[in-house]
This record gives C-alpha cells, structure tokens and sequence, in this order.
C-alpha cells in the first residue's frame, strides 16, 4: 500500500481531459491505496481569479470529486488553503529551489510568454506542488502528462532537501498512464484540452448539458479524408475523439476503427457525444445532490482535521531540519 497524493486547481470547471487524465484514476486507486485528494486553490491563484468565482468553483471542485466516486470513507478530500501547512512548507521548499529551475518549467513558460504582467507566484509555483505531495510522504502521484516536469522537480527538491538537512521526505514517483493523459483541444487537437481556455467550444466540462456536448462534439475540428483511423500526426482531431471514446467506453482503439471502417465521421462523432453524455450523466445527478449539501462541507472539514494532522508532523520534521523550531517538540 502507498500513500497516494493528487490535486486539481478549482480556476473553472474541469474538463473531461482532467476526468480521463487524473480524477477517474483517484477512484481506481482509492480502493487499495491511502489516498490524499485536495482543491489546490492556492495554486489557483498564481493566476487572477474573481474573489466569488474562487469559492465557488473550489466548492464545486470538491462535489465533483465526490460525484465522480471519490469515498471519503476511503479517501481524505480537502481544500489546500485549510492545511496551513502547504504554504510554510512550499517557502521552505522554495529556498532550496533555484531561480533557473523554476523559469525552465514549460507551464510557466507558456502561462507567462506575452503577458505585460506576471505574478512571482506564476513563477514559484511548482515548489508549493512539492510541499503538497512530500507533506503527506507520497509514493505515487497519478497525473496527467502536462505535469510529469513538475514532478520531476518535485524529486529533486526532495532529494536535496534530503542530502542537506536530514532525510525526510519519501520520494514520489509519478504515474501517468500510457493512454489518455493528454486529451486535446477540440477546436485544436494540436494543443491540450484546458478548462482555462477562452474558447468555450474546446472543451467539454464536467457539468456541460447534453445537447452542449453534441453541439461541442459535432463542431470538433476534423480533417477532410472522412477515414475514422487513428494516427496522431495526420488525423489529430479524430485520433482525440477515438481516444476519448475509447477511454471513457473501455473498448480499444483499435476495435473502435474496425467498427468505424465503412461510416462517416457523423455518426462516428454522434457515438462520441453519446459516450461522454452516459459517462457524465451520473457524475452530475450525484453532483447536485452534494454541491447542495452540508454534507459536503462535514466530509470537507473531516478531511482538513485529517489533512492537517498528518502534514503538521512533517512540517515539524523539516522546520527542525532546517533549524526553524525553537524548541524541540
Ligand atoms: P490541473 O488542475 O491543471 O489538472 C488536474 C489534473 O488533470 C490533468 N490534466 C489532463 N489530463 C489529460 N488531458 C488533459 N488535457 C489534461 N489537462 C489536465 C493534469 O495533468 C492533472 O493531473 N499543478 C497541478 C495541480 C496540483 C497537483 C499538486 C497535482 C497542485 N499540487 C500535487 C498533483 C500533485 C495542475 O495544475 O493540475
């Protein structure tokens, strides 16, 4: 059994590239794993967010978790700004992080090129990550593949930290799985599916209605040979949709274009629609039921008591590691 740690920024609604890339995992390994799942709302704020917005979207996030099949008899579900301890812990992590490590992060990269301004938070973003899985001495991150640079960095803070101070923290491995950890835009596949793009028509939501996710799918950017085949460089657009059917259907790829072989592509996208709209369908009866209940709000504090009493002993560790603690507790 490993400690299982993962998180998802609540800065919209989530997509179905974050439910096929990450959340849909959580609830596979909760069933043999101790497993920690938060609304990393801190992070969220690297980037401007409406004040109103925030908290919901974080509430909403944590219903959603739920919804999707998330135990919290099973699984410690919380909000990071409820564990003080995230931020103490990604300072202290951030002294021993350099400058060129940090600006070397595609994420920040891309979330910073033409823009007039910048929060340092943008930039130190990814050793407040590491203070969220090494507090809760995690052996395994499921994620998607946009984030396997920032757990590689992870490592290596740990690994300094470790050499320098004293050996504390567990090093994490990363697990992203072999298919569907990058879903792509629909309107373009070149590009990954993100819930903070402007364009609302490249991505479907979580929460998205029916005839939205038809329309969305029907509108998904194609190519002109009218040949459902899966190959990533030529056909990306449809390699995307084969994906997502085939991760949200279980049956392979390569049946999937055996069963496309004489059809076109609207009744091959139609299905598509059809099988994101029986897997969401569920996820948002059960969504209304929590978001409208105080229920959610027990199973939240119930997970930050947990959450903090664990992060709090290695918060301890590292702070007299490091010679931060007064007096030894
Ligand atoms: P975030 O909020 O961008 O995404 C949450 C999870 O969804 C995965 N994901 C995708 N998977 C497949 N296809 C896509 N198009 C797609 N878009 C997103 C992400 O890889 C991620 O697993 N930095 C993290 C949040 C975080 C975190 C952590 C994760 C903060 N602390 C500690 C793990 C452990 C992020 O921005 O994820």
């Amino acid at each position: 059994m490993s400690v299982i740690f993962s998180g998802i920024q609540p800065s919209g609604n989530i997509t179905i590239g974050n439910y096929i890339g990450a959340l849909r995992h959580f609830v596979e390994l909760q069933e043999e794993h101790e497993c920690y799942f938060c609304v990393v709302n801190q992070h969220a704020i690297t980037v401007a967010q409406d004040p109103a917005s925030l908290k919901r979207n974080s509430r909403n996030l944590a219903a959603l978790y739920l919804a999707a099949g998330i135990d919290p008899d099973k699984s410690t579900l919380f909000i990071q700004s409820d564990v003080p301890a995230h931020t103490k812990m990604g300072w202290m992590l951030q002294c021993v992080t350099y400058i060129g490590e940090l600006e070397r992060m595609t994420q920040f990269k891309d979330k910073s090129t033409g823009k007039e301004a910048v929060s340092a938070g943008l930039l130190t973003y990814p050793p407040l990550m590491a203070a969220d899985i090494l507090l809760y001495n995690t052996g395994i991150v499921p994620v998607g593949d946009d984030q396997k640079q920032h757990l590689e960095l992870t490592r290596d803070i740990a690994d300094r930290f470790n050499k320098k101070y004293r050996d504390i923290f567990v090093m994490p491995e990363p697990r992203i799985a072999s298919e569907g950890a990058r879903i792509m835009s629909l309107v373009d596949p070149e590009k990954k599916m993100s819930k903070s793009d402007p364009n609302q028509n490249a991505f479907i939501s979580m929460l998205d209605d029916e005839s939205v996710i038809l329309k969305k799918i029907k509108r998904a950017t194609t190519d002109s040979d009218g040949v459902v085949a899966f190959d990533k460089e030529n056909k990306p657009g449809i390699s995307n949709l084969l994906t997502i059917y085939s991760q949200l259907t279980g049956e392979s790829i390569s049946s999937l274009v055996g069963k496309y072989e004489d059809k076109g592509y609207g009744e091959f996208k139609q299905d598509v629609a059809d099988a994101i709209i029986n897997t969401l369908k569920p996820i948002q009866e059960r969504y209304k039921n929590y978001v409208n209940s105080t229920e959610l709000d027990d199973i939240l504090d119930r997970g930050a008591e947990k959450a903090n009493s664990v992060a709090n002993k290695t918060l301890n560790k590292a702070e007299r590691a490091m010679g931060l603690a007064r007096k030894r507790v």
